[in-house]
Order: structure tokens, then C-alpha cells, then sequence
């Protein structure tokens, strides 16, 4: 596990980040014939989420990107739309939502557009594309069409709350992260996470191989008296993360969530993220910290205790300048 380090350019990169999110107006949808480029953004009306067009360090291919900015200490994205149709980097991409509905991304080049959303067979009037304060894109109509599609069917490597992980039976589908193949290329990777309806865990999969399994939901009362469940294998200590977790059985669809409890005496939080990383670590992406580390059970040969320790030392450090960061930022 590589220690992460915090460079002056990622402080940079934060602070400009911060003040390009204040500075730009906030459009959160596309109308039909709206678009996308290089230089635009959508942000959710809360501020918590963007999207927009990203090229990672030392690559020379372009995504389609959702980012938590909000209060996050992330530096991935959440989700990307196009993983696994990369398209050149400099290619001037646009993502335009057309007549039948259809999310494409169009690029200098040649090649036929790429699409997010294929959209409806015919045209269909008054659809928009929308970033909600959840982080979720989505495509729907505000006629009886309702919702066409939307991004968390389409999960990527992070879980955000209100996402589902589970099995849709009807129409042979599953809720499943897949981690990217490395650090800086979001194509699908070596490591899965998804739901196991027969045992009723999380399992995390290197190469289809089971290496991880979450254990069994547990079910226990807050001070307030209310029910709430945790998962066995991910027993972090309820008020570091306070999630809680809700598990829906039907005939046709089974599946977990979380939502993140407000923290009694804090400000509240509600929104956060699991990525699962490309070397098969699940971290939580607002407060930088592990929830497991599958691969690390699974060869029974934790990290030497030295990198272990500084790679801690080291997000806790990033946790607080980033804190100390907007809290000067609050200030001026
Ligand atoms: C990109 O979109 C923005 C906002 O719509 C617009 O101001 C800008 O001119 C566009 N850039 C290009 C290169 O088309
Ligand atoms: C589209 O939206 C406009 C304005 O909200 C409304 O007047 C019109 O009836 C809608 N058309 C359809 C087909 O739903
Ligand atoms: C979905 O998950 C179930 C149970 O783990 C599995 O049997 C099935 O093959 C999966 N289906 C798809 C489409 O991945
Ligand atoms: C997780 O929990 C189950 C049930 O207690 C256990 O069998 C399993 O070994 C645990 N650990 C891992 C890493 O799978
Ligand atoms: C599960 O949690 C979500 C929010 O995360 C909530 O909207 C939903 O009502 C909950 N379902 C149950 C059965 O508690």
C-alpha cells in the first residue's frame, strides 16, 4: 500500500478546485440539445457533486467524471460514464443529450459517439439530464414517462449512500463495484464487490476469486432507542463512521444501502462514499479512512507495520491540512 502523500501541488490543486467551485454558476441539468465539453460542468444544487470531462495524471485517454466535492478529501472520481470506452485525450469531447433522450459523448477524430444512455427507440419531448444533491445523473421525463435511466444502475468503483448493491433477478442484472485496474486508469480492474444473496454478505472478488466476505448484518439499538445494522466484518466503531445500513429482500430484487447518521454534537454529515480501490482496499472517501483491506486478510501477510503506520500518518495528515484548508478558506 502506497503511503499517500500530500505535495504542495495537491494543496494548490485543492484551492483552486475551491474557488472554481464558488466561481462557476451552478447548472445542474441539460436540457435536450444542451452539452457538455471540455471547460463545462454540471454541479448538484447542494455543491456536494460535479461532473465533467477528465484526463488522469500520465494518461493520454478522457472520461466522462462525477466527483464528491462537497466536503470531500477525495482526488477520484465516483463514478465515470465511459470506463470502458476511453476516448483520446485533447479530443475536445462533448456529452449532448439528443431528441430521443440519448446521453453521447461526441470527439474530434471520427468514430461513432459513444453513449452513456442509448436513450428511446422515437423521440420523446421534455427530457433532462439531471446531477441530484446525491450524486446521482439521471435522465427522466416530466411527463408519465418518469425516469429513464440514471447512473447509480451503473455503479463504477464507489458506493455512495443511497446506492444499491444487490441482485435484480428480473432482469438477470447486478448492483456490483469494480475497482479500476490501476491507479490512474478507471478501466474495470481486478477487484469486485458485490452482494451474495445465499450467505447474505458483501464478498470482494480478486479475478472472480471470493477473497473477502463482510459477515452478517447485525442488527442493535442507538442510545435513542432506534434499530440499526452493521456489518461483522466491518465492525470500525460505530461513532467513527456511523453508517447504518438497510437491507430490502424481495421476489425480484434484493439489496443493501447505507446512509451516514448525523454524528450527535457535530455537524451533520449524510453523504459519503466506499471506493473500492484498484489494490482491493475499501475506503471511505469523505474521511479518508480504511473499512477493510480484503487482500491484506486474504494473503495472511499484512503490510510491514511501518508502511502501515505512515500511509495512516499520512491521510491523517491530509485529513487535517485539508481541514485547516477550509477553514482559512471559510474565513477570507
Ligand atoms: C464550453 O461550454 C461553455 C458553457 O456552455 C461555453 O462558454 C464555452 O464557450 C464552450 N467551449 C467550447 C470550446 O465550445
Ligand atoms: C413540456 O413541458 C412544457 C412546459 O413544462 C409543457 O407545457 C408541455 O406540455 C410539455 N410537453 C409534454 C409533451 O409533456
Ligand atoms: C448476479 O448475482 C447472482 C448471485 O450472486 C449470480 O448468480 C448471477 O450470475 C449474477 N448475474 C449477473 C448478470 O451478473
Ligand atoms: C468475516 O466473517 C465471517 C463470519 O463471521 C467469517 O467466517 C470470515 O472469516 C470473516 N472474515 C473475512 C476476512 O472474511
Ligand atoms: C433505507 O435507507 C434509505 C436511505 O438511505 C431510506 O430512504 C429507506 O427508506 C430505508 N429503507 C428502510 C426499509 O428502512
Amino acid at each position: 500500500m502506497q503511503s499517500r502523500k500530500v505535495s504542495l501541488a495537491s494543496i494548490l490543486l485543492f484551492i483552486s478546485l475551491h474557488f472554481l467551485a464558488v466561481r462557476v454558476s451552478s447548472i445542474d441539468t441539460l436540457r435536450q440539445g444542451d452539452s457538455l465539453n471540455a471547460t463545462s460542468q454540471l454541479i448538484s444544487s447542494n455543491g456536494a457533486f460535479s461532473l465533467r470531462f477528465y484526463t488522469p495524471p500520465n494518461s493520454d485517454s478522457t472520461y466522462l467524471a462525477l466527483w464528491f466535492t462537497g466536503m470531500s478529501r477525495v482526488s477520484s472520481p465516483v463514478w465515470i460514464g465511459n470506463r470502458r470506452n476511453p476516448i483520446p485525450s485533447n479530443s475536445n469531447p462533448t456529452l449532448t443529450l439528443g431528441a430521443r433522450g440519448q446521453l453521447a459523448i461526441t470527439h474530434d477524430g471520427g468514430g461513432a459517439p459513444i453513449d452513456i444512455y442509448a436513450g428511446r427507440s422515437s423521440p420523446v419531448d421534455n427530457v433532462t439530464a439531471t446531477l441530484t444533491d446525491t450524486g446521482n445523473f439521471l435522465v427522466n421525463s416530466n411527463g408519465p414517462a418518469g425516469l429513464f435511466w440514471h447512473s447509480f444502475d451503473q455503479p463504477s468503483d464507489t458506493l455512495l449512500s443511497g446506492m444499491r448493491l444487490g441482485v435484480e433477478r428480473s432482469i438477470g442484472r447486478n448492483w456490483t463495484l469494480t475497482s479500476w485496474a490501476a491507479e490512474n486508469d478507471p478501466a474495470p480492474g481486478a477487484y469486485s464487490m458485490e452482494w451474495d444473496p445465499s450467505s447474505r454478505n458483501l464478498v470482494v472478488r480478486r479475478r472472480g476469486a471470493v477473497i473477502w466476505r463482510s459477515g452478517a448484518l447485525r442488527y442493535y439499538r442507538d442510545e435513542a432507542g432506534q434499530s440499526r445494522a452493521e456489518f461483522e466484518n466491518m465492525s470500525i466503531g460505530r461513532d467513527v463512521f456511523n453508517f447504518n445500513f438497510n437491507f430490502t429482500a424481495e421476489e425480484e430484487e434484493e439489496y443493501v444501502m447505507f446512509s451516514v447518521l448525523p454524528f450527535p454534537g457535530s455537524a451533520a454529515r449524510v453523504l459519503s462514499g466506499w471506493r473500492l480501490e484498484s489494490d482491493g482496499d475499501i475506503v471511505d472517501v469523505d474521511r479518508s479512512m480504511f473499512l477493510a483491506r480484503p487482500d491484506a486478510v486474504a494473503e495472511q501477510a499484512a503490510p510491514p507495520p511501518d508502511s502501515a503506520a505512515a500511509g495512516l500518518r499520512a491521510w491523517v495528515g491530509f485529513a487535517l491540512a485539508a481541514v485547516v484548508l477550509d477553514l482559512m478558506l471559510f474565513m477570507i
